[in-house]
């Protein structure tokens, strides 16, 4: 990894997700790509695999990072943790929304209060939940009104946006605004393997539907060839500006 701390001065939408379980694995691909071309997302199995040195190494070789915890807990400890992540230098962070309006103002008062000030976003529902598992914790609301509340909520706490599905973007853009950050994972293009993902969108797709920043992990982190595939996506997306 570049470690020469120069700062990303990029405005790169697309964030690739860093899903491995050690350093080498994760700097195999790190090392093929530059700050300027994507930003980088770890997530709970890095981060607990290999700890907060290895994201402010991230930080410092320019990659703006999101933090992809979702932090959920009281009020006080969600600040404390927010606050303990925007030390790391990162970029982006999340927590759940469903932790409610009380836990959300607070990380986001702890996360303004902080030297980097990173962007903080919510996690409406979980793409892996649906109306019988929202039934089963005791929600009888309709799934994407739930995530339209949730949203909303988020919103009122004054946090940037929300990670949601591509599918979701649009009608959340024209409720939300278009200064509201959306975040969509489930990206493929259109040559890519579905893998384990089931309502897919592809970039140009994504970004046309409102989507702020795109989440893409496999379609990247398993191509022989991760950044000829990197370019690709953007030179598919060149007439949209990405
Ligand atoms: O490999 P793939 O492109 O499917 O990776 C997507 C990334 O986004 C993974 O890190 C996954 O955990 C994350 N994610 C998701 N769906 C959500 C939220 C996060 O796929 N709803």
């Amino acid at each position: 990894m570049n470690m020469s701390n120069k700062p990303y001065s990029n405005d790169s939408k697309i964030i690739v997700a860093l899903d491995y379980a050690d350093v080498e694995s994760a700097l195999q691909l790190v090392n093929q790509l530059d700050p300027a071309l994507c930003r980088l997302k770890v997530g709970k199995e890095l981060f607990t695999a290999v700890g907060p040195q290895f994201v402010e190494d991230l930080s410092h070789a320019g990659f703006g990072v999101f933090l992809d915890l979702k932090f959920h807990d009281i009020p006080n400890t969600v600040a404390k943790a927010c606050a303990a992540a925007s030390n790391l230098g990162v970029w982006m962070l999340n927590v759940h929304a469903s932790g409610g309006l009380e836990m959300m103002q607070a990380a986001q008062q702890a996360v303004s209060h902080s030297h980097e000030k990173p962007i903080l976003i919510a996690v409406t529902v979980l793409t892996s939940m649906n109306q019988a598992g929202l039934k089963q914790i005791g929600i009888q609301t309709e799934l994407a009104t739930h995530v339209l509340n949730l949203a909303k909520l988020t919103q009122q706490a004054g946090l940037a946006g929300v990670v949601c599905s591509a599918l979701e973007a649009p009608s959340l853009r024209q409720q939300l605004g278009k200064d509201f950050c959306l975040v969509t994972p489930g990206i493929r293009p259109s040559n890519a393997s579905l893998d384990d993902q089931s309502r897919v969108v592809t970039p140009v797709d994504a970004l046309k539907n409102g989507a702020s920043y795109l989440v893409i992990g496999r379609p990247i982190t398993q191509s022989a060839d991760p950044l000829k595939t990197l370019e690709a996506i953007y030179a598919d997306c060149a007439d949209l500006k990405l």
